[in-house]
């Protein structure tokens, strides 16, 4: 039986699926959130930079209102964005108003990156070329202290990151006080990234897999490999990309604002270790063919995986 939650590295119990909200439109992700905590989602993942976290405050309120649920049912997680990356806690602060909490389950670096706080956009800040306002010599494990710094307030109960590759990990492992409980990270078949989640594994950091279905459908949901393993379990190809991080140790974060599809998604599988074999000799192909395929985010320029080839501007500085 595949697992309903995982435990942290903090001792705390993290759902094995979870409620995305990237791309919720505003009029949307209230109803869709209070809709997902009724039909039986537990755990909530947010962000400043969507901006819509007062929306999923509004869904969760709803929530908490008609019984539904209450706060301590409820794990909620939500993001350091870059241009906070030097202020954790006034990051912190405005996220929880806008959600209405007074604490979240986790609080997580968005990515490892900083982005000029005081740019054109409080945001998304651009210098007059176009291009992301980027802080090159911004240093990430002084954000990693301010977030351990943020522990003893009570207004967080574990820390995290997302976006992290192997070799930012090991950069923040050297370094850091307390071992982030998770890394969130695109995971699919087509990035499997086996190498951070090996690293993880290794660390006791918890994998948490965002955009599951290739974030807009695509290539991934009408794999053959895919539609093999759905037709092995009797189920469709949703049901087995969600399925497969469980089976795999991590949890998965699914969005929808459609109704039908929020409960459909809640419908996870057992993947045996044949299933698994097949969806992992697809990854191995496609690492090997060169193919694998990053289908959210632009990583603002910036080549994570080998940090020494940013045209001479490597990230971070002084580490
Ligand atoms: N930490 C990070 O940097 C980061 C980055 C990206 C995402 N995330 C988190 O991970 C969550 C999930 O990732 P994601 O939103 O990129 O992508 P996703 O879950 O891979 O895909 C979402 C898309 O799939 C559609 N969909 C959902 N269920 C479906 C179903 N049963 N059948 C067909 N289509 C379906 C949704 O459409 P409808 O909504 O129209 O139904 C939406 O267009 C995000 O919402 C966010 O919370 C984190």
């Amino acid at each position: 039986m595949a697992p309903k939650s995982f435990k942290l590295n903090t001792g705390q119990e993290i759902p094995a699926i979870g409620f995305g909200t990237w791309q919720a439109a505003p009029g949307e992700v209230a109803a869709s959130v209070e809709y997902a905590l009724r039909v039986g989602y537990r755990l909530i993942d947010a962000a400043y930079c969507y901006g819509n976290e007062e929306e999923v405050g509004q869904g969760l309120k709803a929530a908490f209102a008609s019984g539904v649920v209450k706060r301590e049912e409820v794990f909620v997680m939500t993001k350091l964005w870059n241009t906070y990356s030097g202020r954790a806690e006034v990051g912190l602060d405005k996220s929880l108003r806008a959600l209405g909490l007074d604490y979240v389950d986790l609080y997580l670096v968005h990515w490892p990156v900083g982005m000029n706080p005081r740019g054109n956009d409080d945001r998304f800040p651009k210098l007059p070329d176009g291009s992301r306002d980027i802080l090159w010599d911004h240093d990430h494990v002084a954000t990693w202290r301010q977030m351990e710094a943020l522990l003893p307030g009570g207004k967080v109960r574990g820390i995290g990151v997302c976006n992290y590759s192997e070799v930012y990990l090991k950069q923040l492992l050297a370094h850091a006080k307390v071992v982030p409980a998770i890394n969130q990270i695109e995971n699919h078949p087509a990035l499997p990234q086996q190498e951070v989640v090996d690293l993880c594994r290794a660390k006791g950091i918890h994998v948490v897999a965002y955009s599951p279905l290739g974030s807009t459908g695509g290539p991934l949901l009408s794999s053959e490999p895919v539609a093999k393993v759905a037709e092995r379990k009797g189920t469709g190809p949703v049901a087995v990309l969600l399925s497969y991080h469980v089976a795999r140790g991590s949890t998965v974060l699914a969005k929808s604002v459609t109704a039908s599809r929020i409960k459909a998604n809640l419908e996870l599988v057992d993947l045996d270790a044949e299933d698994l074999r097949i969806l992992d000799e697809y990854s191995e192909r496609l690492v090997k063919e060169g193919r694998v395929e990053r289908y959210v985010y632009p990583p603002f320029g910036i080549n994570f995986g080998f940090p020494d080839k940013n045209e001479g501007r490597a990230l971070p500085n002084g580490v």
